[in-house]
C-alpha cells in the first residue's frame, strides 16, 4: 500500500506574530481556504497591538485555529521552537512555517505539501525565492542584496545544496523535526532558518526547494533588524569554522543517519 500523501496527513501551519493585527485575519482565512484540513497555530509574543487577543477571538470561532501566547518579544526562532514543540506533542505529521504578513502565499501551500511526496520524497520542503521560477515582488533593492549576499555567504561557509537557505516558507515532516535536537537550538532571529537547514542536511535528510513568489508585506513593518543580521553572520561563521573542524551541529548521537 502507498503511504498517505502529505496533503492527507494532519498538518499544522505555524504562524509567528509580533504586531500583525492588520494581517492576521486575512492570512488565517487564506490558509483555511487553501488547505481546509490544515490547522493553524498562531504564536504571539505578547504583541503590544493586541494581535494575541485578536488571535484568541479567531480561535474561539474556529476549532482548527489555536493560539500560543509567549511573554515578551523573544525572536522568530524561539517562537517556532515553541510552536513546533506544541505541534509535535499534539501529534501533527506535517509542520509548516509561514509569515503572517502575506509574503508567503497560502495559495502556494498545496504545492509545498505535494513536494514532500514527489520523487523519492522529501523530509523538508523550502519555498524558494532563488531557484528558477521563484521571485520576489516589491522588495527594496537593499533587501534583495542582503538576502542574496546572505545566501551566498552561507553557501560558501556551510556548503549547503540549497539556494534559499534563509527562506522562511517551509514544510517539515514531524519525523524530520524529531531528529533535529530542537531543544539545543539557540538561534533566536532569522538565522533559525539556516540553523534548521544545516541540522536537516547534517542528519542526512532530503531537502527539496520549490519556487515561490514572495510578496513583500503591504501592511505593518518588517521586524528585521541589525541585531538579527549580526546574529546570523556570527552564527554562520561559527558553524562554518566548526564544520571545517569536523563538528556537525544538531545530530542526536542516538539517531542513525538515513541515506
Ligand atoms: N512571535 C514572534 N516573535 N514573531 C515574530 C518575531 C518575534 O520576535 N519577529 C518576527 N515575527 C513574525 C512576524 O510578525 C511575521 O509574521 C514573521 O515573523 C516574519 O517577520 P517579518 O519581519 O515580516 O520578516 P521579513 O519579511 O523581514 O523576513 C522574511 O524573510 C526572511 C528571509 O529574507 C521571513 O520569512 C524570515 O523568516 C526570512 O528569514
Ligand atoms: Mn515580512
Amino acid at each position: 500500500m502507498n503511504p498517505p500523501s502529505a496533503e492527507a496527513l494532519p498538518t499544522l501551519v505555524v504562524i509567528p506574530t509580533y504586531n500583525e493585527r492588520e494581517n492576521l485575519p486575512d492570512i488565517v482565512e487564506r490558509v483555511r481556504t487553501s488547505v481546509p484540513s490544515a490547522h493553524v497555530l498562531v504564536v504571539d509574543d505578547d504583541s503590544p497591538d493586541g494581535t494575541g487577543r485578536l488571535a484568541d477571538s479567531i480561535a474561539a470561532l474556529d476549532e482548527q485555529v489555536h493560539v500560543l501566547h509567549r511573554q515578551g518579544k523573544r525572536g522568530l526562532g524561539a517562537a517556532y521552537i515553541a510552536g513546533f514543540g506544541w505541534g509535535l506533542e499534539q501529534g501533527y505529521d506535517i509542520l509548516v512555517e509561514m509569515d503572517a504578513d502575506g509574503s508567503h502565499r497560502p495559495e502556494e501551500l498545496p504545492r509545498l505539501l505535494a513536494a514532500l511526496d514527489e520523487g523519492t520524497g522529501a523530509d523538508l520542503v523550502i519555498g524558494s525565492r532563488w531557484v528558477p521560477g521563484g521571485r520576489v515582488v516589491n522588495w527594496p533593492r537593499s533587501r534583495e542584496i542582503l538576502s542574496r549576499g546572505g545566501n551566498a555567504y552561507t553557501r560558501l561557509m556551510l556548503g549547503l545544496p540549497v539556494r534559499d537557505v534563509t527562506g522562511g516558507y517551509r514544510a517539515y515532516r514531524a519525523t524530520t523535526l524529531r531528529e533535529l535536537a530542537l531543544d539545543e537550538v539557540a538561534s533566536q532571529g532569522y538565522c533559525f532558518q539556516v540553523d534548521l537547514t544545516l541540522r536537516t542536511a547534517c542528519a542526512g535528510l532530503r531537502i527539496t526547494e520549490v519556487p515561490i513568489t514572495f510578496v513583500e508585506r503591504v501592511r505593518g513593518n518588517s521586524k528585521m533588524s541589525r541585531a538579527i543580521v549580526l546574529e546570523a553572520l556570527r552564527r554562520v561563521t561559527v558553524w562554518g569554522v566548526g564544520l571545517r573542524r569536523g563538528r556537525t551541529p544538531g545530530r542526536r548521537s542516538t539517531v542513525s543517519a538515513r541515506h
